[in-house]
């Protein structure tokens, strides 16, 4: 048996993420995004999509007609999501970069950090400067969406999870046990995978990160607090989901206050 650990978005994992996230609406999430920025922005065309991933939502942009920026940490991340746009036959432009070191300067009409890659902003110092980055990034009256678990689900959500993934002859077996840490308001996920992927090797994989437990009214406010004004939450990704307790995700929108 081969083992090997490592951060989720390096390396071996990298490839499995698109199966992992077969079950996302990425059409529909692209559709909000564009339904959002043409109600706000109508003319908008450029746009930034912060931790990009494998590109799903930028390249679905891209076929709208938007130029996109990508930025992301990860190499493999970005490997994968070049490929993708090369196929689709869209320009898109990827750069390698932290989502808490961006240094564009009033480029873009509309930005949006999706796949819950807030929620890796643990701590408010790490919230501040990804806003104030974000606000700098966009024109006056830009548009920022922003996707998270509600606090709620993630304080609530049974300890012990179980998925399987399959796509021909890969099969990915995935354990997730997570920790509540209260005072810092983080879950705490460790991710267990056995991969089987045709080989005749079974493979283990073991991942772990920090999820910041964030409630609608306080992202709306951190907005407002960093240059924003914080429009609307929504409960999912449709103009018609409002925010309950129940609501497992939360869209907050905001735009960039004009001076
Ligand atoms: C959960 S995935 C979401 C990807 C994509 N937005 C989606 O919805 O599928 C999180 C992404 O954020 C990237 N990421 C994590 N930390 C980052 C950081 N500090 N700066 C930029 N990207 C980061 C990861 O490499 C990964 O591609």
């Amino acid at each position: 048996m081969n083992s090997f650990s490592q951060n989720m978005y390096e390396l071996e994992l990298v490839k499995y993420y698109d199966l992992m996230h077969k079950h996302r609406n990425y059409d529909q999430e692209a559709n909000f995004i564009n339904q959002i920025v043409q109600k706000l922005w109508p003319e908008a065309n450029k746009i930034l999509d912060i931790g990009c991933g494998t590109g799903e939502h930028a390249i679905r942009m891209a076929q709208r007609g938007y130029k996109v920026t990508c930025v992301d940490t990860s190499q493999d991340m970005l490997k994968l999501a070049r490929e993708k746009a090369n196929t689709a036959g869209v320009s898109i432009d990827f750069r390698c970069k932290d989502l808490g070191k961006l240094d564009f300067n009033e480029e873009f009409q509309a930005a949006y950090c999706l796949g819950y890659t807030f929620l890796y902003l643990t701590v408010y110092s790490e919230v501040e400067n990804f806003l104030k980055n974000i606000n700098r990034a966009l024109l006056p009256s830009g548009i920022l969406l922003i996707d998270f678990l509600n606090g709620w689900s993630l304080i609530e959500k049974y300890p012990k999870d179980k998925f399987v993934y399959r796509d021909g002859q890969t099969t990915i077996f995935q354990f997730n046990q997570a920790s509540l840490d209260k005072r810092r308001r983080v879950r705490h996920i460790e991710f267990y995978y056995i991969i089987r992927d045709g080989s005749d090797k079974v493979r283990t994989a073991f991942a772990e990160e920090d999820l910041r437990i964030f409630f609608e009214d306080e992202v709306l406010i951190l907005m407002a607090s960093y240059g924003f004004e914080a429009l609307k939450a929504f409960g999912g990704y449709s103009m018609d989901s409002a925010v309950t307790d129940s609501s497992r995700v939360i869209v907050v929108v905001g735009r960039k206050r004009r001076r």
